[in-house]
């Protein structure tokens, strides 16, 4: 069969124009930054890959939407349209909108767990961890191994290792655990899917023990094509099903509504134990606000039920896969070692294989996302030590996973972007000797690496400039 080209399942109706940026002028906007991609200003960024989070570009219908925001205080139509929306896509029988995901992840931890009780979980992820640290809780790791082995290809590196989750119901007794955390696409791994198989083998055994499944939704429709795509039995089902499916065996989600649901902000926590929604929705209004718009405007509910509609649209879903899968596959074949498979909403570079040269001490996912910026203007984002932070006795954390992750935003970029942002990875993978490691100069308390400051431990820079100034980007 002859091959035939893809193409993005939209066109573009409103530009926003892009800013080139000389080498000189990214040299100092990383020093002013303190190498830090999260520092930079959005203006001296070219292609932006920190996050896929809030970063959609919303379709024609949830920007008309925004106009028909009612903005009462108490009440809000947009508010009963979204839960609406909630419970025909996910299936929840309660509905309690937040300005974000951790904003649901706080009321959830605060009614969940009693201090000293343990939150296992399908890794960490760094909000979600510091709600259930915050409420006294502990969290377990109880992913399977493959999920820490950068170059493993399982295809369900997200999966629950149930040996790790019945050792630790036996150890401590299942009165220990105040609930299982259940991500799925797993971010910190790499974007990598659970199976449906090991979802409800996984809930099963939880709720033999009385143990609550709650959900981390955020990344739940890309994990539902990946069931579609790779799970024996799922394939002629459709994305909605699957969704709702998934969702049928846990006792409720929390909700970034800033990745899945199409929209710049919000989120929700959602459950089906009525009492438990009562003592949320009273812990909302000290913090996020009314129980009728949870910190959002009437407008963004609206613009969110329908981008909670669109996200389950097999199209959109095969397409934004399909473009991480396109970027994914050009690295590849120039050799440069990323996580594998290649995951939902990204991908994650394996810095410590990249940059073999350097400590982890001198944290080489920083660097390296320091000297992608310096080539391009490209931002990424670290997802390693830095990242982790520090243990309870206060040593550096050094996970095994050191990644450099280029998130795509949905429906932004162009498989142009996508060219340009590979042939930058690859100009950095040809010179990845002469990349410097970095030194933290300063380290905030909590979640230190949104706003952790660094300097090169060698000479002015991460990466020298090429020799011949011509010969470098001019992007
Ligand atoms: N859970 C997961 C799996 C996430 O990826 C995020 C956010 C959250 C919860 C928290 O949601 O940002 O709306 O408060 N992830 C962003 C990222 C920050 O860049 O991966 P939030």
């Amino acid at each position: 069969m002859k091959k035939r080209s893809w193409a993005e399942p939209w066109k573009i109706k409103m530009v926003e124009p892009l800013r080139m940026t000389s080498r000189q002028t990214r040299e100092r906007a990383l020093a002013e930054a303190g190498y830090n991609t999260f520092l930079l200003r959005s203006e001296d960024v070219y292609i932006d890959l920190l996050t896929d989070s809030g970063t959609s570009a919303m379709s024609d219908r949830q920007w008309a939407a925004l106009m028909l925001g009612d903005e009462a205080y108490a009440g809000s139509r947009n508010y009963y349209d979204l839960e609406q929306a909630m419970r025909d896509v996910y299936g929840y029988s309660e509905f309690i909108p937040t300005h974000q995901g951790r904003g649901a992840e706080y009321l959830l931890s605060q009614l969940m767990i009693e201090p000293g009780q343990f939150v296992p979980g399908n890794m960490y992820f760094t909000t979600t961890r510091y709600h259930q640290e915050l409420a006294g809780g502990r969290f377990v790791d109880v992913i399977v191994d493959e999920a820490h082995d950068p170059s493993s290809t399982f295809p369900f590196k997200g999966n629950v290792c149930l040996n790790k989750l019945q050792g630790l119901i036996d150890e401590h007794g299942a009165g220990k655990i105040a609930y299982l955390s259940l991500e799925t696409n797993v971010n910190m791994a790499g974007g990598q899917p659970c199976s449906m198989k090991n979802i409800k083998a996984t809930c099963d055994l939880c709720h033999q023990h009385g143990i609550p499944v709650f959900l981390d939704a955020t990344r739940c429709v890309e994990n539902a094509w990946f069931i579609k795509d790779r799970e024996p039995g799922w394939a002629d089902r459709a994305i909605a099903e699957i969704v709702r499916e998934i969702c049928a065996c846990t006792d409720g989600c929390t909700m970034s509504g800033k990745k899945d649901s199409l929209v710049n902000i919000g989120g929700f926590l959602a459950v089906n134990e009525t009492k438990l929604a009562e003592e949320a929705r009273n812990l909302l209004v000290c913090h996020e606000g009314l129980h009728t718009y949870g910190g959002m405007a009437g407008r963004d509910m609206a613009a969110m039920a329908i981008g909670i509609r669109e996200s389950i649209e097999e199209d959109h879903i095969r397409s934004r896969v399909g473009q991480v899968r396109y970027l994914g596959q050009r690295l590849q074949h120039a050799g440069v070692p990323i996580v594998q498979p290649i995951g939902g909403h990204g991908i994650y570079l394996d810095a410590a294989a990249f940059l073999d040269h350097l400590p982890r001490e001198e944290f080489p996912a920083q660097a390296l996302a320091a000297a992608l910026y310096l080539d391009s203007g490209l931002r990424t984002m670290e997802r390693g030590a830095v990242s982790a932070g520090r243990d309870a006795e206060g040593n550096n954390i050094f996970p095994r996973l050191e990644l450099v992750r280029l998130t795509i935003p949905r429906r932004v970029y162009t498989q142009a972007h996508m060219d340009v942002t590979a042939e930058s990875v690859m100009e950095v993978w040809d010179r990845r000797r002469e990349v410097v490691g970095l030194r933290m100069t300063h380290e905030p308390v909590r979640l230190r690496f949104f706003q952790a400051m660094f300097s090169p431990t060698v000479g002015g820079t991460v990466l020298p400039a090429e020799s011949s100034p011509e010969s470098a980007v001019e992007c």
